[in-house]
């Protein structure tokens, strides 16, 4: 049945073409009810929890046309947080009692199943866009109840980052597992798990799950985690936080909570001044691995998340897009723009994950960052090179970039930002 409506979604796409059709399609048929609660699965064959920041992106597309779904959308993600205050990266929501199977990838599903901290979800993060996604939902029809029904799990997962994962004085964020970054293989993180730019998908995955052992030893403790094994300060995960540190000062507000929402400015500041400070490496902005207390310097897409935060004067942010966005050298590819550059040693087109191929959340933010700075034309292109991509191969997980072959995950749900890309 499943393999079916697979097979109707795509002819949907790629025969009489309206992508809006099809995302609202899609996001419907991925729809999955547990009690009182809904959530979307991302995929519905092997990606079928709920994921953080996948949830984010979805009540994004969803304000666009279904505004109850998109609260209840955020209302489900912000249901488990772990007595920290973390919010899990999964959930995997119990279903007549019992755990789906995780991951749609046994071994690597049994092994996190049988090492997280907490039951029926992870014990990671992934970035923290959910303040953005609460505001961005809240300015649709501004329901100051929804709000006032998120705030106490959004409040209390902003205290645990600036709490538990920070380091020494400075006030960014430190990833303690890969997979938080939401770019699980990404080759930012190849030299700190010990890697080569060449490897196969499954020494990637042994490495991830030996870091995972090492972190079901600290016991998620993420101090201890990150001074000991792997502590990363990641671009995109700072750049974020700052932006949701700025809408947690504004849902604030909304809610009479102006001392608060003085706190969240000035931290937001204060982040964004260390972000300038400790981020910057030449003329660009780069990952910083606490443990060698170095620059991660290898080019991915992470480089243009400055143009997001709006982290760049104009001059440099002309610079940044003329030389690594528009050079074929570098990023640019016939369907957009590839998630590592293509010098890289570890640029791998067709088989790399993040290791090169097109995915569209990546997409959507640059072209947020592009718009930031009134850069329409190539904001226009890009969105454009989307919309090729989308009408090519369907709502995919991850595309070639020179073919627009759709690869990974079929009928996927981040596809669905191009009904934002405005
Ligand atoms: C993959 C992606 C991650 C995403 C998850 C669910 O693991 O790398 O970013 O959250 O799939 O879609």
């Amino acid at each position: 049945m499943q393999h079916e409506l697979n097979y109707f979604f795509r002819m949907l796409y790629t025969k009489d073409m309206d992508i809006e059709s099809a995302v609202k399609n899609l996001m419907n048929n991925n729809r999955r009810k547990v009690g009182d609660y809904q959530f979307t699965a991302p995929a519905s064959d092997i990606y079928p929890f709920q994921w953080l920041w996948d949830s984010c992106f979805h009540a994004i597309i969803l304000s666009h046309f279904d505004i109850v779904s998109a609260k209840k959308e955020l209302e489900a993600v912000l249901a488990h947080p772990l007595p920290s205050g973390l919010l899990p990266h999964m959930s995997y929501w119990h279903t007549n009692g019992e755990v789906l199977p995780n991951w749609g990838r046994e071994e690597r599903g049994n092994l996190i199943n049988a090492t997280w901290k907490a039951e029926g979800t992870s014990s990671i993060s992934q970035p923290p866009l959910i303040a953005l996604a609460v505001l961005r939902v809240y300015e649709v029809d501004y329901d100051i109840e929804f709000l006032h029904k998120v705030y106490p799990a959004l409040y209390r997962y902003f205290a645990y980052l600036q709490k538990e994962r920070t380091f020494n004085s400075d006030s960014l964020l430190y990833i303690i597992n890969p997979d938080e970054s939401g770019e699980d293989n990404s080759p930012r993180f190849d030299g700190t798990l010990g890697l080569p730019p060449k490897h196969t998908a499954n020494e990637s995955l042994d490495k991830r799950i030996e870091l995972m052992e090492k972190n079901t030893e600290c016991d998620f403790e993420a101090k201890i985690c990150m001074s000991k094994h792997f502590g990363i300060a990641d671009v995109s995960f700072n750049v974020i936080y700052v932006e949701a540190l700025q809408a947690m000062a504004k849902i604030t507000l909304k809610l009479g909570l102006i001392l608060e929402s003085a706190k969240y400015t000035q931290q937001a500041n204060i982040v964004q001044g260390d972000i300038l400070s400790l981020l910057r490496y030449k003329d660009l902005f780069l990952s910083y691995n606490h443990v060698n207390k170095k620059h991660i310097q290898v080019l991915t897409w992470n480089i243009f998340m400055p143009l997001y935060g709006g982290l760049l004067t104009q001059e440099e942010a002309r610079t940044l897009v003329d030389t690594y966005l528009r050079s074929p050298n570098f990023f640019k590819s016939d369907f957009g723009v590839t998630t590592t550059a293509k010098n890289e040693p570890a640029y791998d087109a067709s088989d790399g994950f993040w290791r090169g191929p097109i995915w569209l959340a990546p997409h959507w933010f640059i072209f947020k960052g592009l718009k930031r700075y009134g850069f329409d034309a190539e904001a226009a292109e890009l969105k454009e090179a989307t919309i090729r991509v989308i009408e090519k191969s369907g709502l995919r997980e991850h595309y070639h970039p020179d073919t627009g072959q759709g690869l990974g995950a079929v009928d996927f749900t981040w596809g669905g930002l191009v009904l934002d890309m405005n």
